[in-house]
């Protein structure tokens, strides 16, 4: 394993630097947000994207709200949202989400981003959350589970770090925020797992 980090400001490095590669490989709608489409409301006040990278969920979120923050602590990941992602009812900011201040959020949308925080981060990513939503958000949240704790090598020079974190751990989190699990799904390719979970308040 090379050198140990878990900060953000390092995970911010590597997508700054892989942030061209990413946005060519990633276009269109993700493949989350086809599976998780059905639970995204139809229409609503505020939505965030939370890790939004190239704003190719933030543009499909942009059609059910009436303001969507996409939020990205990589400059680059936000530059290119801009211009790739254009909606008058859509916001970019570079911003780490640990230190969001804003909402309430109807709806919150996390794809590929919280495997990249530590657990303690992961805490604190879940209390923000639950002070930045509404009453009756939804979090769709889709993490890699097949790296429990380490590097991946896919963007050579680029190592991300991963923490896989389980449907059990995710649940026991939400439930100290008063959500609860109302779905949840794994699937495996042939190179990755994914799980997929809905959380609901109250
Ligand atoms: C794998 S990409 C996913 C991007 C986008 N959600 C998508 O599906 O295309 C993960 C994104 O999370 C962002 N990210 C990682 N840690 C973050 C943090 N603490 N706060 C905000 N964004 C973060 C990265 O910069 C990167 O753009």
């Amino acid at each position: 394993m090379a050198s140990e980090r878990s900060d953000s400001q390092s995970t911010r490095e590597v997508y700054d630097a892989i942030a061209e590669h990413y946005g060519d490989r990633h276009s269109g709608i993700s493949n989350p947000y086809r599976k998780l489409e059905r639970f995204v409301p139809s229409a609503g006040r505020y939505a965030l994207d939370v890790g939004c990278g190239p704003g190719r969920d933030t543009l499909q979120l942009a059609k059910h709200f009436d303001r969507v923050l996409g939020l990205d602590v990589s400059e680059n990941m936000v530059s290119l949202a801009r211009q790739a992602a254009f909606s008058p009812n859509i916001e970019f900011r570079r911003l780490d989400i640990l230190d969001l201040d804003d909402g309430p959020f109807d709806f919150i949308w996390a794809n590929a981003i919280l495997h990249h925080l530590n657990p303690d981060e992961l805490q604190r990513c879940f209390d923000v959350f639950s002070k930045c939503s509404s009453d009756a958000c939804s979090i769709a949240i889709t993490v890699r589970t097949d790296i429990k704790h380490g590097f991946d090598d896919e963007y050579p020079g680029h190592p991300r770090l991963y923490f896989g974190y389980s449907a059990d751990e995710l649940a026991a989190l939400a439930e100290n925020i008063g959500c609860s699990v109302t779905f949840q799904e794994e699937q495996k390719t042939s190179r990755k797992a994914w799980l997929f979970v809905l959380l609901s308040k109250g």
